[in-house]
């Protein structure tokens, strides 16, 4: 038997560094004013298609779809921001007294993609969604937050792009003129590329444009007011020295954006083609398509994964070794105490373990030698009979009575597993 293709087992020795990434990025959220949202890993597969967009490539090609037993279709999801989207409305979170609303996830996604070294298909990301902020500032916030938390984690290797897709009206006039430009060139595009021609001319920019002398810009298609928005946006990305490239190109693989856009890319050496470490952007009509009131919202998702792969190239280890603080090693007669104390050490919080194979003394130390015991207690017959255990710390040891190990051991001040 084996896994599917494209996913992977997350094993104990790695489980430490994962749940520590998760930690920090759970601690920036509580920064940041973001609270906690878990929404269901599948949903009825036209939360994605409306949201997404029929003609993406996710949606095309990569979701997970099936019937359930009650023929409904249902997806798994390829990402977060339409999950969210739906919970918010369905949920009124629209009329919660606090506003915005300011919600993270991590969480798996799916995706039927080709695997690649950082490309799976289940992935995992950190995302956060803001609902009911339409100022500038907020954009920048959320581009900020996203690049400081690499900055946080010692990834500084990055380039984060920017573009601004505009209004509805900035984009339509900026998609006929880009017809107007690739309708006579067709036939130099690729396949794909002809399709969208006429389904979404935008994702072409994605694809050969580079080879063509002078398309279309589309900074020269905004409206005065989606200029006005993108200048402010980039001028408090100046504020919060946050170092941009303005990216005309960038449109993003989802349909539901509207103005600002972004991603976050590895510039490590080596890291491979899958550079994208995040993105997101603003996706203004989102909610009312889903049902809910005219509400604006922007967000982002990091993928989890390419952090963990951006950390180990440049050598970044987030956690020490596994260790615990304390191993009772026990004769036969003793054992009976023995499993009494390991209970009481660890109702008192220490991480402790014993030997349940009744191995000899010996055995036993090489057992807490292993599993990196900062002490080991020993409970021998002779020293019981006085009601004493013996300790061992840092090369030292020492006879404790029994009923004042634990307060012993908190003098000592063992490590806290979670620092
Ligand atoms: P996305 O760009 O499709 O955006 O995905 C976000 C990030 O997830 C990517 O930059 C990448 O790091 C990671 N990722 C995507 N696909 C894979 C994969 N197959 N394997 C490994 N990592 C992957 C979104 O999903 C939007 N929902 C982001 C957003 C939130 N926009 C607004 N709010």
């Amino acid at each position: 038997m084996q896994k599917p293709k494209g996913t992977y087992d997350l094993l104990p020795k790695d489980s430490k560094l994962r749940n520590r990434l998760e930690e920090i990025l759970k601690t920036v959220s509580l920064y940041y004013n973001f609270k906690e949202i878990r929404t269901p890993i599948f949903e009825r597969s036209e939360v994605f298609h409306r949201a997404v967009g029929d003609s993406t490539d996710i949606v095309k090609k990569e979701t997970y779809d099936f019937l359930d037993r009650g023929n409904r279709q249902m997806t798994l999801r390829p990402e977060g921001t339409a999950t969210v989207v739906r919970a918010y409305v369905e949920n009124k979170l629209f009329a919660d007294p606090i506003q915005p609303q300011k919600l993270y996830y991590i969480a798996p996604m799916f995706r039927y993609e080709r695997p690649q070294a950082g490309r799976y298909r289940q992935h995992h990301q950190f995302g956060c969604e803001v609902f009911g902020a339409d100022s500038p500032s907020i954009d920048a916030e959320i581009i900020s937050m996203a690049y400081n938390i690499y900055q946080l984690l010692g990834i500084s290797d990055l380039t984060v792009k920017v573009n601004s897709l505009g209004d509805e009206e900035s984009r339509t006039n900026y998609q006929k003129a880009l017809v107007q430009y690739l309708t006579p060139l067709k036939d130099k595009l690729c396949i794909d590329c002809q399709e969208r021609i006429k389904n979404n001319p935008l994702r072409v920019l994605d694809c050969k444009i580079d080879t063509f002398d002078n398309p279309p810009k589309m900074s020269e298609y905004r409206t005065a007011e989606a200029k006005k928005y993108f200048a402010e946006v980039l001028s408090y990305l100046n504020t919060l020295n946050i170092k941009y490239e303005v990216d005309e190109k960038l449109v993003r693989g989802l349909d539901y954006y509207t103005h600002t856009v972004f991603e976050i890319h590895a510039t490590i050496e080596g890291f491979g083609a899958q550079t994208a470490l995040g993105g997101g952007g603003r996706y203004n009509k989102m909610v009312k398509q889903f049902g809910g009131p005219d509400v604006s919202a922007i967000g982002f998702g990091l993928g989890i994964e390419r952090m963990l792969l951006a950390l180990q190239a440049l050598n970044i280890n987030l956690v020490g070794e596994d260790y615990i603080n304390v191993f009772v090693a026990t004769m036969a007669n003793t054992k009976n105490v023995g499993i009494k104390l390991l209970n009481e050490l660890r109702l008192n919080g220490f991480i402790a373990e014993i030997s349940h194979q009744d191995k000899s003394l010996k055995n036993q130390l090489r057992q807490a030698n292993k599993l990196n015991a900062e002490t080991v207690l020993i409970v021998g017959e002779e020293e019981l009979e006085n009601n004493l255990v013996i300790i061992k710390y840092k090369g030292e040891q020492k006879t404790v009575q029994i009923d004042k190990v634990v307060e012993y051991l908190d003098k000592l001040e063992l490590g806290d597993y979670n620092e």
